[in-house]
C-alpha cells in the first residue's frame, strides 16, 4: 500500500502521537510517521516516537531570529522527510498564515473542545465555569486563525457534576486518541476532502463521524 507520510509536531506529552504511532502499526493503516518534530528538547513525546524507531528533530524557536526563520527550519526538515500531511498533536506554537498556507489542506490539528466554542487554552476550566453539560474535542484543518478551519471529526464528551479540569481532561484525550487516528485515516486514504468551509466525507453522512463517548460507569 503506498502510504500518506506524515509529519507530527509537538511539544509535550504526545499522547495523542501515541494514538498515531500505534495506528500507523496497523498495516492496513493510510499513513505512516516519517518524522517528528518538537519545538522542545525535554517532551516526552519524543521519547515515544525513539522507541517506535521514528526520526526525531528538535527544532527549538528560541534558536531563530524570528517566526518565519523557525517556520522555514519546520518545512525544510519536513521536505526532507517527503511528509505529505502534518499532523499538529499538542504544539504549542501559533504559526504564521504564510506556513499555513504553503501547507493549505495538508496540516489539520486536534483541539480539546467543540470548536467553534473554546478556542485557545484553557478550555476544560472556562468550561467547567460555564457549567456547560457537553464538552468534546475536535480535529479540523488548520486556518490562519488560531483554532479555526473545517471539521473533520469531533467527539462529545458529557460533563460531570463534580468534574476538575484534570479529570474532565482526562476523559476528553481518551476521545482524542480515538478521533485523532480516525480523522488521519479519513485525510490519508483521500475519503475526506475539504469543500469550502466544511469537510466532506465520501460515502458517509457527516453525522456518522460524530461520536459520543459513554459516560463513565462509576
Ligand atoms: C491535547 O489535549 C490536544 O488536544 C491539545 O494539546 C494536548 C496535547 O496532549 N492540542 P498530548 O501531548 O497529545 O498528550
Amino acid at each position: 500500500m503506498n502510504k500518506t507520510k506524515i509529519g507530527v509536531l509537538i511539544s509535550g506529552s504526545g499522547t495523542n502521537l501515541q494514538a498515531l504511532i500505534d495506528a500507523c502499526k496497523d498495516d492496513d493503516f493510510p499513513a505512516e510517521i516519517t518524522i517528528v518534530i518538537s519545538n522542545n528538547a525535554n517532551a516526552f513525546g519524543l521519547e515515544r516516537a525513539r522507541v517506535a524507531g521514528i526520526d526525531v528533530a528538535v527544532i527549538d524557536h528560541r534558536d531563530y531570529e524570528d517566526r518565519d526563520q523557525f517556520e522555514a527550519a519546520l518545512t525544510t526538515e519536513l521536505k526532507q522527510h517527503k511528509v505529505r500531511l502534518v499532523c499538529l498533536a499538542g504544539f504549542m506554537r501559533i504559526l504564521n498564515p504564510s506556513f499555513v498556507r504553503s501547507w493549505q489542506d495538508r496540516l489539520i490539528n486536534i483541539h480539546p473542545s467543540l470548536l467553534p466554542s473554546y478556542k485557545g487554552l484553557h478550555t476544560h476550566e472556562r468550561a467547567l465555569e460555564d457549567g456547560i453539560r457537553i464538552t468534546g474535542c475536535t480535529v479540523h484543518y488548520v486556518r490562519a486563525d488560531v483554532d479555526t478551519g473545517p471539521i473533520i471529526i469531533q467527539a462529545a464528551v458529557p460533563v460531570l457534576p463534580h468534574d476538575t479540569p484534570e479529570n474532565l481532561a482526562e476523559r476528553v484525550l481518551e476521545a482524542e486518541h480515538i478521533i485523532y487516528p480516525e480523522a488521519v485515516r479519513l485525510v490519508a486514504s483521500g475519503t475526506a476532502r475539504v469543500r469550502g468551509f466544511k469537510v466532506i466525507i465520501d460515502g458517509m453522512p457527516t453525522p456518522d463521524h460524530t461520536l459520543v463517548s459513554p459516560l463513565p460507569e462509576n
